[in-house]
């Protein structure tokens, strides 16, 4: 095990109901806040109304920005930076899935700084004073709840890049597992292979003695395999949903990656699908993951292994371990297929021309990934054997 560092400040308010608690929360940090939502789905369920609400009833003024797009764009966060300014904003909260915080993130970071907010993105400056945010989640998928990331599309050029600051991690994040009860299949199925996909960034690693969080991530693994079916099944399954909720904000919050190298690799590669193409996050991963296992496998048989016994039951076969680890693979990808989520590039209408630019831009600063380090040619592999 490595050496490590642990801090994740977020108060987490777990429950039915909560989201009633959201202007006492809001009151410890502003007085004027941003309201940030994205397309609708907020007033359609009547949790805006009860936003409101609880903002009016605790005098607490608030400018709103909605329309944050799935993929959330940077003009829109331009803007959000400009209504920050002009109207002294001083707390933004987040009513939405992954790109409503995210977007919520670059704002706060973006208002104090002077130049352009994409400079925190591609690596030309660092955020400095960043407003502080708190959030209502109404999608597990991301985990940039309580994560000190955020991921933005620019338009200009389509590159989707992240970046990472303590400053912009939410104070708080409420989560009620009954407001994702209005999700359709699709998205419930996009955040479960997200969430699944946080544990493989972290659990296919070459790092030694790391049982304990070998141990986590199964276990958050195996909670999706149960637990996602059930929620496809019964949309209003309170049980289920709740155990996707926080394993959503586990998968995600740094626990599952102490001590251990992580990779990354096929959410670069993901993300330069949906920058492209616009894709759902969650359906670029059900299409790489499988792939790109399959091309890396054989640099840690033993790990693949024991992702295969452990984490899906396949029985060991001592003559041929890799039968075993192709087992395991074809489980995941069988998985992620009966959730109803693609697992090959044709399926989501993508042409192989568009290949090369894909692999080029996802390497653009240098070779991505760890357990094993993907240059050019090593992605262009990975996403021909997606089609
Ligand atoms: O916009 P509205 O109308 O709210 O509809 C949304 C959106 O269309 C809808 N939705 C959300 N909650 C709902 C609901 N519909 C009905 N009922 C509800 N309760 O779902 C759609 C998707 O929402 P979105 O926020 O885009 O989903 P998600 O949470 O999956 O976020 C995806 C974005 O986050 C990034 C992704 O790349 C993508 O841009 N990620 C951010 C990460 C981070 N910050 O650490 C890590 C992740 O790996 C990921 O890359
Ligand atoms: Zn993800």
């Amino acid at each position: 095990m490595q050496n490590f560092r642990f801090e994740n400040e977020t108060k987490i308010i777990f429950g039915k109901d909560t989201e009633l608690e959201v202007a006492t929360e809001v009151s410890k940090y502003g007085q004027k806040i941003l309201l940030h939502y994205g397309g609708g789905s907020i007033k359609k369920t009547g949790l805006y109304d009860k936003v409101i609400k609880s903002l009016n009833d605790n005098d607490i003024s608030y400018v709103e920005l909605s329309g944050v797009k799935p993929n959330p764009r940077l003009s829109l966060v331009k803007e959000g930076i400009d209504i920050c300014r002009k109207e002294d904003i001083d707390f933004i909260l987040a009513v939405g899935g992954g790109s409503v915080i995210d977007s919520a993130k670059a704002i706060a970071a973006g208002v104090k700084y002077l130049g352009d907010v994409w400079d925190f993105f591609d690596g030309k400056a660092e955020v400095g004073e960043a407003i502080p945010i708190g959030t209502i989640l109404t999608i597990p998928a991301t985990g940039s709840e309580t994560g000190d990331t955020t991921i933005l599309t620019n338009e200009e050029g389509w590159y989707k890049r992240s970046m990472s600051h303590k400053n912009i991690r939410p104070k708080f994040a409420i989560l009620n597992p009954e407001l994702t009860y209005s999700l359709p299949n699709y998205q419930t199925a996009a955040g479960g292979v997200d969430i699944m996909s946080h544990v493989f960034e972290r659990y296919f690693t070459n790092t030694l003695d790391v049982d304990i969080t070998d141990r986590l991530c199964e276990g958050t693994l195996k909670c999706m395999i149960k637990n996602l079916p059930i929620a496809l099944e019964e949309t209003n399954n309170y049980a289920a949903r709740s155990e996707i909720m926080w394993a959503g904000t586990i998968a995600h919050n740094g626990l599952l990656g102490t001590g251990r190298v992580e990779d990354w690799g096929s959410h670069m590669i993901a993300h330069e699908i949906s920058a492209m193409y616009d894709i759902t996050h969650g359906a670029t991963l059900s299409i790489i993951f499988p792939a790109w296992m399959n091309y890396v496998y054989q640099d840690n048989i033993d790990r693949f292994v024991q992702y295969a016994i452990r984490v899906w039951g396949v029985e060991m076969n001592f003559q041929d371990p890799e039968k075993t680890v192709l087992e395991g693979i074809e489980r995941t990808k069988e998985f992620f297929k009966k959730a109803g989520m693609p697992t090959s590039l044709s399926e989501v209408d993508i042409s192989r021309d568009s290949i090369e630019e894909m692999a080029e831009k996802c390497v653009l600063s240098g070779p991505v990934g760890n357990f094993r380090k993907l240059f050019k040619d090593d992605v262009v592999k990975i996403l021909e054997m997606a089609f």
